[in-house]
């Protein structure tokens, strides 16, 4: 850990601290004992209350802020883990070895290059595309060709791959903002099961995400550094920069703060598409389907927006007033499980001021979310325990980074398809098809009327 990073390790143990304080007198964590099915609960619109599965992956206490990984706490993970090391841990069930980490890193490079995905990717108009759009696209591209997944006796099928260097493909060897381009197509891995297509689909999203990033800059993607690890990669990938050790430490802990959240939409979206015994990359670009939505991961760039509206910390009561009296939503305030601080928003928090304070073009929005935090806080916090959530400090540290408002959910899919993948593989291990009920509320025994008998009907 360099002098620089400590700094930061210090500030998460700081946050880690005050969320203890603040919520000490809790209730003790509920719902964590194995359960006799069936159960009973009370379920509210949405599956609200409902118990979906058992699960070992993560744990989130709304009453207290807790949020667990695998049984470690999230401000532990963040001071002193790292993204690959909390992947290998959502996936696996334990911190690696470091032979365990070293081989887990290795994959992720190697899969994350991914020149003939991102040339296909490439034929669509990804410039004009939505970011989340684009992404899916790319991540249903890495499943193009036909894997064990699809055949019976699991042997793969050899599909022809052609070995290219620049010379060969003169119109790509030196494309516009780039230096150079190689496309060096590799076979597709022979075992690919779906231990391996959640690596693959983790290093993918990477690259795939920052590769929509260059391409929305009009640049041409940049291939993976092996020498750089995966929160370096993706700046590097995205911004053509290789980025401090700082920024890198601040984008590995934005990556492990979003991995995993228990039953969050995206995260069952993903396991109702895997129950159906479809593959994992069908259920992947499900979660990112779910998690495009404003409700969802798609808040962090409405956040940025939001305080871009309001201007500055002197505006925020009128805004605040007339967004609430009008019913308006805050965005980045709020959550279904959490009625205390979440406690990734505290993590982010102290990260935000930490950047703001040296980016003069950052900082009146972060001043600007300090005086809405205050507002809402005071105004919703103990009348409906309504708080910062994690989308609301995401946006500010993500601007620091030089990353567009239009990347900020992309970002938040390249850490969740961890969580996505881990809980898949769980589940799928005593699968059963998820199926729910819906009352009908509707009418009966209506008599049918032939088409030229409803002159008049509606
Ligand atoms: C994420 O599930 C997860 O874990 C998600 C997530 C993850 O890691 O996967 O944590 C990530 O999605 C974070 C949430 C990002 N979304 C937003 O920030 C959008 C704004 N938030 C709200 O839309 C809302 O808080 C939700 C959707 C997050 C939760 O909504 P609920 O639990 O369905 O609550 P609700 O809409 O029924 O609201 C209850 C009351 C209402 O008031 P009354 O009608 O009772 O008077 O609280 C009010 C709401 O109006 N309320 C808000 C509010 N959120 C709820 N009022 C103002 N601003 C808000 N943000």
């Amino acid at each position: 850990m360099s002098e620089e990073t400590k700094i930061i390790t210090e500030m998460i143990v700081g946050a880690s601290q005050k969320a203890r304080e603040e919520t000490s007198n809790e209730p003790e964590p509920e719902l964590t004992q194995p359960l006799q099915w069936p159960v009973k609960a009370m379920i509210g619109p949405g599956l609200e209350g409902a118990i979906a599965c058992e699960s070992k992956i993560g744990y989130v206490n709304g009453s207290k802020g807790w949020l667990i990984y695998r049984g470690y706490d999230i401000f532990d993970l963040c001071a002193y883990s790292t993204f690959e090391e909390v992947s290998y841990l959502l996936l696996n069930g334990d911190l690696p070895t470091a032979s365990e980490l070293d081989n887990f890193k290795q994959k992720l490079v190697s899969y994350g290059f991914l020149n003939q995905t991102l040339r296909l990717l490439m034929s669509s108009p990804v410039e004009s595309m939505n970011t989340m759009s684009a992404i899916r696209l790319g991540t249903l591209l890495m499943r193009r060709t036909i894997t064990p997944l699809d055949l019976e006796d699991g042997n793969p099928f050899r599909a022809d791959f052609i070995n290219c260097d620049e010379d060969s493909i003169p119109m790509e060897t030196a494309p516009k903002g780039e230096v150079h381009a190689i496309y060096e197509f590799k076979r597709p891995s022979d075992d690919m099961d779906n231990n391996e297509a959640c690596i693959h689909l983790i290093a993918g999203l990477a690259t795939i995400t920052a590769a929509v990033a260059r391409i929305h800059q009009g640049r041409m993607p940049i291939e993976p550094d092996p020498d750089l690890g995966h929160a370096a990669n993706l700046l590097y990938m995205m911004t053509g920069r290789k980025p401090t050790p700082v920024e890198e430490r601040i984008m590995d802990i934005a990556l492990i703060l979003h991995a995993d959240h228990g039953m969050n939409a995206s995260t069952f979206a993903a396991m109702v598409v895997a129950s159906t015994l479809s593959d994992i990359y069908f259920s992947v670009g499900s979660g990112i389907a779910a998690l495009n939505g404003p409700l969802h991961g798609g808040a962090n760039e409405q956040v940025v927006r939001t305080l871009m509206e309001i201007g500055g910390p002197e505006n925020v009561p009128a805004w605040v007033k007339e967004t609430l009296s009008s019913k308006g939503k805050v965005m980045g305030f709020g959550h279904r499980v959490y009625k205390a601080y979440d406690p990734r928003a505290r993590v982010l928090s102290v990260l935000a001021k930490f950047l703001a304070e040296t980016n003069e073009s950052i900082k009146p929005l972060f001043d600007t979310a300090q005086s809405l935090e205050k507002e809402v806080v005071s105004q919703l916090g103990t009348k409906k325990n309504i708080f910062p959530n994690v989308d609301f400090f995401s946006g500010i540290v993500y601007s620091c980074l030089g990353i567009a408002p239009e990347m900020f959910t992309p970002i938040f899919a390249v850490s969740r398809v961890s969580g996505w993948t881990a809980r898949i593989l769980e589940y799928l291990e005593n699968n059963r098809i998820f199926r729910p009920r819906a009352m009908y509320t509707g009418e009966f025994n209506k008599q049918y009327v032939p088409f030229d008998q409803r002159e008049g009907k509606k």
